[in-house]
């Protein structure tokens, strides 16, 4: 069951950024390959870790000098200053809650950076605006994945690139069992996407080239060590990994192209 309502308080009079889970304003999981996992973690570590995913992302999307790029669920809107490594022209990003619109905001001064207030299935730019768009951990909060996707293929010109990351489910039974390990999806705040589904909503809005490969192997040992060795507030725990071990969701790049022949 959706619930908009949890993800205006989770990340707007509250900041889930702020927790000890997540640090450096961003709020994912990590892609921790190259960080060694047997010892300590120090906090650099973790901020690396999330910049890392974002980079997967960026380089999944061959962003290169003048393209025009779009972030839905920007957050704190730190994952701009990686997109701007490859040199666009203009970087958007868009966030359902207006709070981490300021605040990603507040994070920018470059002027080919802004941010705006929008929901995935309700993208507030023209059709063909857009030459790669991204989204780093916020899929699993979308309610209407095929608007997302639809969306999607409407902001993005002819030969478009796509891709997110995020977790996403593997199983009919997933929802239930999901709801039973993990706070985040019995409050709503997540919701039991399947991959497959992703995967057949974005074809169904006329992407091309749809593949979604699992990076699951560099985030969630990662994730839990980071768990295991900081302190843990009492909703989030160490049940992700449990979840992963008994196949009910893995963590996921989507990746996707608009055709080139296709009206913008
Ligand atoms: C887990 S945070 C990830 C933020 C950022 N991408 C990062 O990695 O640091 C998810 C973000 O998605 C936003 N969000 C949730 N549902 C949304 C929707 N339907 N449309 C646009 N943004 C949404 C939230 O407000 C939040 O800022």
């Amino acid at each position: 069951m959706g619930d908009l309502t949890e993800v205006r308080r989770v990340y707007g009079t509250g900041d889930l950024a702020a927790l000890p889970v997540f640090a450096g304003g961003f709020i994912n999981f990590g892609y921790w390959a190259g960080i060694p996992l047997d010892g300590g973690l120090t906090v650099e570590q973790r901020i690396a870790s999330q910049e890392a995913l974002y980079d997967l992302v960026v380089a999944a999307l061959s962003i290169g000098p003048g393209d025009r790029v779009l972030e839905v669920g920007s957050g704190h809107g730190l994952g701009a200053r990686r997109v701007l490594r490859r040199g666009p022209a203009v970087v958007r990003g868009v966030d359902l809650v207006p709070e981490q619109v300021a605040r990603a905001a507040r994070a920018n001064d470059d002027p080919r950076v802004a941010f705006v207030r929008g929901a995935c299935d309700d993208l507030p730019f023209p059709a063909g605006s857009f030459d790669a768009l991204l989204s780093v951990e916020a899929a699993q909060h979308f309610e209407d994945v095929p608007g997302f996707a639809r969306e999607s293929a409407r902001v993005l010109a002819p030969g478009g690139r796509f891709a997110v990351a995020t977790f996403f489910t593997r199983t009919d039974d997933a929802p239930e069992r999901l709801a039973g390990l993990l706070k985040t999806f019995a409050s709503g705040l997540d919701h039991a996407h399947r991959v497959d589904d992703v995967v057949r909503d974005l074809r169904g809005a006329g992407f091309a080239d749809v593949t979604a490969r699992s990076v699951g192997e560099h985030v969630w040992r990662g994730l839990d060590r980071w768990l295991e060795l900081g302190p843990r507030p009492d909703h989030w725990d160490r049940n992700w990994l449990r979840a992963v071990e008994q196949g009910l969701l893995d963590y996921y790049l989507v990746t996707a192209r608009k055709p080139a022949g296709s009206g913008a």
